[in-house]
């Protein structure tokens, strides 16, 4: 974690948005003399920062080394609270890992972990999740919400639902959600999601949302046994993305619906993630611990529930599974 006064530097140059600012004016905003403002701005160029200095102008921040450290994200981050606190990571077993620890040693809500690379990143089910260095996002947000446990697989999908549309906003390529929690681009994975939380019976302590997207990694990044399953957006859009900027869309919409969906509880995200769900209205297989049923997948309840109609029209609640289209070409 960085100084209060690193904070509100990187803070200014964002609300600045490209303009220059004087080193007296950073020193009044920031209550510190010049020196100080030097020194934060040396030690900025150091992590990779490209800081442009122009006398009478002041200073202002050109271009970064897409990276994903704390003040990288927070350059141009607009959240109230999540991002509030950020831990970065060079290297990790698990970012989700560490969230939960963190959450345990009661960190507050917002709380992100970011993470280069991961060594042992999980996926559902626990599956590896293949994270290389410098190539994705591994992240994992501390949620605090005041709920019952049941609520929890609500949040897989309002993450989902932010995901999607920092995505489109980025590069204007329309993901698609596959219930609950993949997110495909041309019918391959781009992003699993996995919500995990501590709890009491009753009583929500914190969510866990840990989201792992491939970003920029080209075909032969990937393990062969994922060649014909998974894709990063750099493959689909063919260019590499700022890992950074995608980051600060995600946590910013994230922000958004978590506090509509505090506000008016799930009901417009559900059809908000049914605009952007691939196997509503589609005949699936839904693959679960104890079986499979195949039907139309005819939407989701309130508590974020897959509703599966079969051929004798008898309707299946599907609370975990791994879903199959029918059509592989859909
Ligand atoms: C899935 O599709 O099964 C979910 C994958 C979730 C991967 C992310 S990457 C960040 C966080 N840390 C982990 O170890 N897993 C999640």
């Amino acid at each position: 974690m960085q100084s209060p006064t690193r904070k509100r530097l990187l803070e200014a140059f964002t609300n600045a948005n490209g303009e220059f600012l004087s080193g007296q004016a950073l020193a009044d905003i920031l209550g510190c003399s010049r020196t100080a403002i030097w020194k934060h701005i040396e030690e900025l160029r150091k992590e990779g920062f490209e800081l442009e200095a122009v006398r009478k102008k002041g200073y202002r921040i050109v271009s970064t080394k897409d990276r994903v450290t704390e003040n990288e994200i927070r350059l141009g981050l607009n959240t109230e609270i999540i991002g509030n606190v950020i831990h970065y990571l060079d290297s990790t077993d698990s970012t989700q890992k560490i969230a939960h620890r963190l959450s345990q040693d009661g960190c507050p809500e917002g709380t992100v972990v970011v993470a280069e690379e991961q060594t042992n990143g999980r996926g559902r089910l626990t599956r590896p999740w293949h994270s290389p260095k410098h190539t994705g996002i591994w992240m994992s947000i501390v949620l605090r919400p005041k709920l019952p446990p049941q609520k929890a697989p609500q949040f897989t999908l309002i993450a989902a639902i932010a995901v999607v549309q920092a995505m489109i906003e980025l590069v204007n390529i329309e993901p698609e959600i596959k219930w609950p929690n993949d997110i495909l681009i041309n019918g391959k994975k781009v992003t699993g999601i996995l919500t995990e939380l501590q709890a009491d019976a009753d009583k929500i302590h914190s969510i866990i949302i840990g989201i792992g997207i491939n970003v920029n990694q080209s075909i032969t990044d990937f393990p062969d046994e994922l060649h014909s399953i998974a894709t990063s957006l750099a493959i689909a859009s063919e260019k590499k993305q700022s890992r950074a900027t995608l980051i600060q869309l995600i946590l910013a919409k994230l922000e958004k619906y978590y506090l509509l969906y505090l506000e008016q509880g799930f009901a417009p995200l559900k059809i908000l993630w049914e605009s952007y769900a691939i196997s509503i209205g589609k005949e699936i297989i839904a693959r679960t611990v104890t079986g499979s049923i195949a039907g139309k997948a005819i939407g989701i309840s309130d508590e974020g529930v897959l509703k599966i109609q079969d051929s004798d029209g008898v309707i299946h609640d599907i609370y975990s599974a791994d879903i199959e289209m029918k059509d592989k070409n859909l």
